[in-house]
């Protein structure tokens, strides 16, 4: 599906490190105005997509575009576009914040009024009016984010792409950051990735989680964490019934959504969502017979966003029911 209103369109990205291919054929799209999380264990390739997206790494296969401008072609224009906390935010620990925030005005062209109106805004918003006469490495790990939050927004980019944002801060400051970037998303796209999926719950429209180098959901936070009011049901079909299998399930009543989770031993796992008060289990059953799939199991569960990761990226399957 080709949505040109897309801020950001990822195209079968492949990013290969000599033997190990760190990023399989990943494709998503971003619409403006989106919080997006990025979700997925340690080393899954979320900060090597991020780098692709950003124009800081070239896919080895597949493309990104960011606002329609293929990266790869134009990383300038690209670049003007969005603001990026990079993972272990690189920052001058030998120079003061304000000279440090002034320099990186100086890089973006960002001068005079607007300078001064941009940089005044900023760090009102980060917090940092305390701090901007002291030098960079003197900072706190918290301070340092922020800082590198900062430096992403002086441009004022549409798109922001933060790595990590709220990594190494204690509990007070990974509330401060989460409210600023949820009022960042009031107005800006954002892509965040995280660890903490409480903070996806509570900052995020939609996740996309990455496993191996390949996304194995991209879908609403209810819809991976059954927290919307619906139960879930856990249906198995036959492999060669998986491809009917979609539209069927989706078609019966009660039913909100359903995400292919993919194979397993015992057959093609999917994630019906029920919708609010309703236990579609016996319409799924008659749907099935109706058009001819051979269901190997049916049963509602009890799930958490934490469930559904741990069962899309490591294959444990949690249940409560
Ligand atoms: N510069 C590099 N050279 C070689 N391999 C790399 C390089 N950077 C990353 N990798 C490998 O690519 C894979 C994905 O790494 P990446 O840093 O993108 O993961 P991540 O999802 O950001 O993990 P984390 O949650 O730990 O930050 C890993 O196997 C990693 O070892
Ligand atoms: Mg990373």
């Amino acid at each position: 599906m080709v949505n040109s209103q897309a801020m950001v369109e990822a195209r079968s990205l492949c990013k290969d490190y000599g033997a190990n291919r760190a990023v399989d054929e990943v494709s998503f799209q971003v619409s403006r105005g989106e919080v997006v999380g990025f979700l997925g264990p340690n080393g899954a390739g979320k900060s090597t997509t991020m780098k692709m997206l950003t124009g800081y790494l070239n896919p080895t296969a597949g493309s990104a575009l960011v606002a329609g401008v293929d990266v790869g072609d134009d990383p300038i224009a690209a670049k003007r576009r969005i603001g990026y906390l990079p993972e272990n935010a690189p920052l001058y620990d030998d120079m003061m914040v304000a000279d440090f925030l002034n320099y990186v005005a100086d890089v973006r062209a960002v001068d005079g009024d607007l300078r001064k109106q941009r940089l005044q805004t900023i760090c009102r918003r980060c917090g940092l009016d305390d701090i901007l006469g002291k030098n960079v490495g003197q900072l706190s790990k918290g301070y340092r984010q922020r800082v590198g939050l900062a430096q992403a927004m002086v441009h004022d980019p549409d798109l922001l792409i933060l790595d990590e944002p709220t990594s190494g801060l204690d509990p007070n400051q990974i509330v401060e950051i989460r409210e600023l970037i949820r009022e960042l998303g009031r107005e800006k796209t954002v892509i965040l990735s995280t660890h903490i999926l409480p903070e996806v719950q509570a900052s995020c429209d939609r996740v996309i989680i990455i496993s191996g180098g390949k996304l194995v959901a991209d879908d609403t936070p209810e819809m991976l964490s059954g927290s919307d009011g619906g139960a879930v049901v856990r249906v198995v079909v036959r492999p060669d019934s998986a491809s009917a299998a979609e539209p069927t399930l989706a078609a019966v009543g009660g039913v909100s959504g359903v995400t292919s989770v993919g194979v397993e031993p015992d057959g093609h796992v999917f994630r019906v969502r029920c919708a609010p008060g309703e236990d579609p289990r016996e319409a799924i059953f008659r749907a099935a017979v109706e058009h001819g799939l051979v269901l190997i199991d049916l049963h509602r569960e009890r799930v958490s966003l934490e469930d559904t990761f741990r069962e899309l990226t490591t294959g444990e399957v949690q249940s409560h029911a």
